[in-house]
């Protein structure tokens, strides 16, 4: 390859400059809407995402149920008493049997619940039988199949066109041929990798959310690589001496 981003016209120079800027941008807010929102994941909302927000956001938090939250939560306030509550939370430790429902927790719901459930603000929650009680107290599992599916065709396909742009432009430095195809190979192993790892922490292990973390550093560092790499090319290097 002859051409390098140095010996292009300006006005080019100032067009490819200004697509680095804005996708250095994108990636900085993809950034901070992953710290401000995954890092509330695990219910604690302070510093930086941590592992745990990882395991919680793609695992799941398999202790919590979504009944079992809610009656410590906003439905706190319709259990009259301490030991109601606790009996709920009881059958749910011990397996949500249909026996000790039809003991204890059915005349709960039937005396502080069915009333606003199905009909209350929220028509789809009904929780008038066995199934729909069963239902709303199963373990958190993270996000669906479908859910994450979704997720990772949009993210596989934006990340693989953005780090296809950078790389591109990557290629046209005068950096020495080991680090080119470094810089042009690590942003998709990273996309690989921390997508791949999405699925290991959701299927296998919560232990892969340490690989959901150096992915994510790995396509930070990548992009910062491809960006600043490119501007130092385009701006400050001087000598054009390559064939
Ligand atoms: C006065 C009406 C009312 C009563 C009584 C009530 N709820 Fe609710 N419930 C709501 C509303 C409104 C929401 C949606 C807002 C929220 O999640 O806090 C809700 C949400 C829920 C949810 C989450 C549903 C979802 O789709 O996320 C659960 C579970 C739940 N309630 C359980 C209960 C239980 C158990 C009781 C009885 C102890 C109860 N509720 C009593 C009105 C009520």
């Amino acid at each position: 390859m002859s051409v390098r981003l140095s010996q292009l016209p300006v006005e080019l120079k100032i067009a490819i400059s200004c697509f680095l800027l804005a996708m250095g941008y994108a990636y900085l807010f993809a950034q901070i809407n992953l710290q401000v929102n995954t890092r509330k994941a695990d219910g604690d909302a302070t510093g930086l995402a941590t592992i745990q927000d990882i395991v919680v956001t793609y695992h799941g938090d398999r202790s919590q149920t979504l009944l079992g939250t809610k009656i410590n939560g906003t439905m706190r306030e319709h259990l009259p008493t301490e030991e109601d509550k606790i009996a709920i939370e009881q059958w749910i430790k011990n397996g949500r049997t249909e026996e000790e429902y039809l003991e204890i927790v059915q005349q709960l719901m039937d005396a502080y619940c069915t009333n606003c459930h199905p009909y209350g603000d929220r028509p789809e929650y009904p929780l008038e039988t066995y199934e729909q009680v069963y239902q709303s107290a199963e373990p958190d599992r993270g996000p669906s199949i479908g859910k994450l599916a979704k997720f990772t065709h949009f993210h596989a396909f934006g990340m693989g066109v953005f780090a296809f742009l950078l790389s591109g432009i990557f290629t046209f430095t005068s950096f020495s041929p080991p680090l080119r195809y470094f810089g042009v190979v690590l942003p998709f192993l990273s996309i690989f990798l921390d997508i791949t790892s999405w699925w290991l922490t959701k299927l296998v292990s919560p232990v892969f959310a340490y690989a959901v973390y150096l992915a994510g550093l790995m396509t930070g560092v990548s992009f910062a690589v491809a960006i600043l790499g490119s501007l130092y090319d385009l701006w400050i290097r001087t000598s054009t001496v390559e064939s």
